[in-house]
């Protein structure tokens, strides 16, 4: 099968392409690089012994995108391309309406013009907003999140309203809870540009001594120990997810959660980290982060029952693999 994965150098497209093309799919990847660097194709191809075919080019450009349709049979398209800061999103929200929608719309538009009838969305919790978990698919999302979040919903309608449309239009929308980890070579794993947004990729450099410490954005939530509470998941496991949704995907349109079905507190995963990796992370508790709710985690009946998908990874191999990835990555920096 010919995938297309959009956004597919990131920290989540790279770990898909090694999944999908260790299974035998022939894999395109559309990334314009703003998040993502272009040695990842190189990574991949340490991994798997090929690389995918890839087109530098900006989802929002249609002509640009077509290119790669009149040239290749497209088969199935995983879209993950799509800007994903809350706090920049609130910023700048036109920027977040404008890349988000455009892409998703300029991909649809091409889709049914070849006749691409497999779509995997890269959705997130966030669509579930302050609701009481185990959040469950049958939930309602909520608006008002964020224009981040609102641009996951947003597109999760768009995509169910041309399901109904094109009946041979088969559709899966996939919420992420926080995925982590890396690949276990330590090739491939989250490298984001400039000062990171989410826990993970900040606490890494802390452990390597590029930040002094870690701020903890509060420890008075109603949980564990008052600090925030979040379903993290190994990125290798949420991109065997995306094959399996691939797989069995029927015609009309679905959603699933890919977590693990349970919740750890900040200061959980940073013990978790110190224990596993042997290092210290200085911290200093500081204001909640405006936007965070208390606690979020999954429930992950459906995709355990529907596409036989569990995850495998336990929290100790996920700060193992972030921390390896680390370690390479400061290592390939150097040469
Ligand atoms: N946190 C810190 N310090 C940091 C960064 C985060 O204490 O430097 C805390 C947060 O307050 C939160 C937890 O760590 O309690 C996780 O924060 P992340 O920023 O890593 O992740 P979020 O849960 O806030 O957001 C993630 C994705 C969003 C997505 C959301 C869905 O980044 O894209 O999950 O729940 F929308």
């Amino acid at each position: 099968m010919i995938v297309l994965i959009t956004g597919g150098l990131g920290f989540l497209g790279s770990h898909i392409c090694v999944e999908l093309m260790d299974k035998g799919y022939q894999v395109i990847v559309a990334d314009n690089l703003s998040n993502s660097n272009i040695d990842v194709l190189d990574k991949i191809n340490l991994i798997n012994g090929k690389k995918p075919i890839f087109y530098n080019v900006d989802v929002c450009k249609a002509k640009d995108l077509e290119q790669i349709f009149t040239v290749h049979k497209i088969e199935g398209v995983i879209h993950l391309a799509g800007y994903k800061a809350v706090l920049e999103s609130v910023v700048n929200p036109l920027k977040y309406y404008n890349n988000n929608i455009t892409g998703t719309l300029n991909l649809l538009e091409l889709c049914k013009e070849y006749g691409v009838n497999r779509f995997v969305f890269s959705s997130s919790a966030t669509v579930y907003g302050d609701q009481v978990s185990p959040l469950h698919e049958n939930m309602e999302v909520k608006r008002g999140t964020n224009p981040y979040g609102e641009t996951k919903i947003m597109i999760e309608r768009i995509l169910e309203d041309y399901s109904h449309s094109n009946k041979e239009f088969g559709v899966i929308v996939l919420r992420y809870f926080n995925p982590i980890g890396a690949h276990e070579s330590g090739l491939i794993g989250e490298d984001p540009k400039g000062i990171p947004n989410n826990l993970m990729p900040y606490l890494t450099r802390v452990a390597n001594g590029e930040y002094p410490y870690l701020n903890i954005y509060g420890d008075d939530y109603n949980t564990i120990d008052g600090t925030g509470v979040r379903d993290y998941v190994h990125v290798v496991d949420i991109a065997k997810g995306h094959m399996v949704a691939m797989e069995k995907m029927k015609n009309g349109y679905d959603v699933f959660n890919l977590g693990t079905g349970r919740g750890t507190s900040v200061l959980q995963l940073v013990e978790t980290f110190k224990g596993v990796n042997n290092v210290e992370i200085p911290f200093k508790i500081v204001d909640r982060r405006p936007g965070d709710i208390a606690v979020a985690y999954a429930n992950v009946d459906k995709a355990s029952t529907l596409l036989s998908w569990k995850a495998q990874r336990t929290l100790e191999d996920m700060v193992r693999d972030s921390w390896n990835f680390q370690l390479r990555n400061n290592v390939n920096n150097l040469l």
